[in-house]
């Protein structure tokens, strides 16, 4: 990792801060603590903010159409209702933004294909096919080969300067800066911003209802957005055991690792001090856990709610931020297209 990519940010005009969301699952309450709502907080240090629905990325994982259509839907009234407002951060669909493609194909005549090779994605695949005695291609689309091309035009044709992302994405950043890199020294030209990831650094990993990390891919989620029924459903699951616990054991257990991640450090001192003191159980802990989800999360979801229930809404969000941002894509494109000569 280069670390001098990760200079500190300072709160200052004329940055731009971009972030990709890709519409694979249903968000969660860790996806919430550990990556929206540091991203919407980050946001309103920069001027100009550009939070996308990564769609056609998603189409690496999601290939049934009608779960695509429903996941964009579901996380973008996910972070509507998180708190995100249009009129601050441009947000849009990834696939309602056509440069974004044009300036990729250019760029796929800069990006020697050894570096793809190498991306992680890829790898991860290929050395599974070479253990499974496979050939090293098998069913790997073009899609994932070249992902990290798709997501350095994401970024690039909006002259971002600031990634927020998590671990597994510094990769693709630093290969947007690269790639950026060797299109302006190539056509002698500054057209292209070159970019640097941020570490987005949420909360510690949150549990899910087995202990393991939560994860949509785990089936172990708590939702977000969700009705008393659906949250009272999901935290009865929580594992729990038959130990006397001291506050310090208690500490240790994944109904207070979710507690405290949702509840006020207060209302978390009492739950731990109420049940180390056998005052209440496993079944009113986890009946305040659900009052406390209600209190925290109750009312976005019933924004969460209306939008899904009335989705030109959120249409008529994303629509009207791609109309606005499309002159500053086309601007880019536009010197692109200058520097290679076809303008
Ligand atoms: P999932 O594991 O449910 O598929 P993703 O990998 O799509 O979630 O993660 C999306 C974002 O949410 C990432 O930035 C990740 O850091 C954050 N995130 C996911 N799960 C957790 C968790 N259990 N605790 C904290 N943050 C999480
Ligand atoms: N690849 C990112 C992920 O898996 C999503 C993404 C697509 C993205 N394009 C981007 C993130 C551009 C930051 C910038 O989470």
């Amino acid at each position: 990792m280069k670390s001098y990519y990760n200079r500190p940010i300072m709160a200052s005009a004329n940055t731009t801060v971009l972030t990709g969301i890709k519409p694979t699952g249903v968000p969660h309450i860790g996806n919430f603590l550990g990556a929206i709502s540091p991203a919407l907080r980050r946001a309103i240090d920069f001027e100009h903010a550009y939070f996308f629905i990564a769609d056609y990325h998603a189409l690496n994982s999601v290939d049934d159409p009608r779960s695509l259509r429903d996941l964009t839907y579901n996380v973008a009234a996910t972070w509507l209702a998180a708190g995100l407002d249009p009129t601050k951060i441009h947000f849009y669909r990834q696939s309602d933004i056509s440069e974004i493609f044009e300036l990729e194909t250019i760029l796929n005549t800069v990006t020697p294909k050894g570096w793809m090779n190498k991306m992680h994605a890829y790898k991860a695949q290929s050395d599974r096919n070479k253990e499974a005695n496979k050939s090293v291609d098998s069913n790997i689309n073009m899609g994932l080969y070249t992902y990290p091309l798709l997501m350095a035009s994401d970024i690039l044709i909006f002259q971002s300067d600031t990634v927020p992302v998590g671990n597994d994405q510094v990769q693709h950043v630093e290969i947007a800066r690269d790639i950026a890199q060797r299109f302006n020294k190539k056509y002698k030209t500054d057209a292209l911003v070159l970019p640097q990831y941020v570490l987005e650094e949420g909360i510690e990993e949150l549990p899910g209802i087995d202990g393991r990390k939560m994860s949509k891919s785990y089936g172990n989620t708590i939702p977000l957005f969700a009705t008393r029924a659906e949250w009272e459903q999901s935290v009865r699951k929580i594992v729990t055991d038959s130990l006397t616990h001291t506050p310090e054991t208690f500490r240790l257990t994944v109904l207070y690792k979710i507690f405290a991640a949702v509840a006020s450090p207060e209302s978390t001192e009492r739950l731990v001090a109420d049940f180390t003191e056998g005052t209440i159980g496993w079944k009113d802990a986890k009946d305040q856990l659900v009052e406390q989800l209600i209190e925290r999360f109750g009312s976005a979801s019933e924004t969460y709610a209306k939008l899904m229930a009335d989705k030109s809404q959120i249409d008529t969000i994303l629509d009207k931020s791609s109309n606005e941002i499309r002159t500053k894509a086309q601007a880019t494109l536009y010197a692109a297209k200058k520097a290679i000569g076809v303008r």
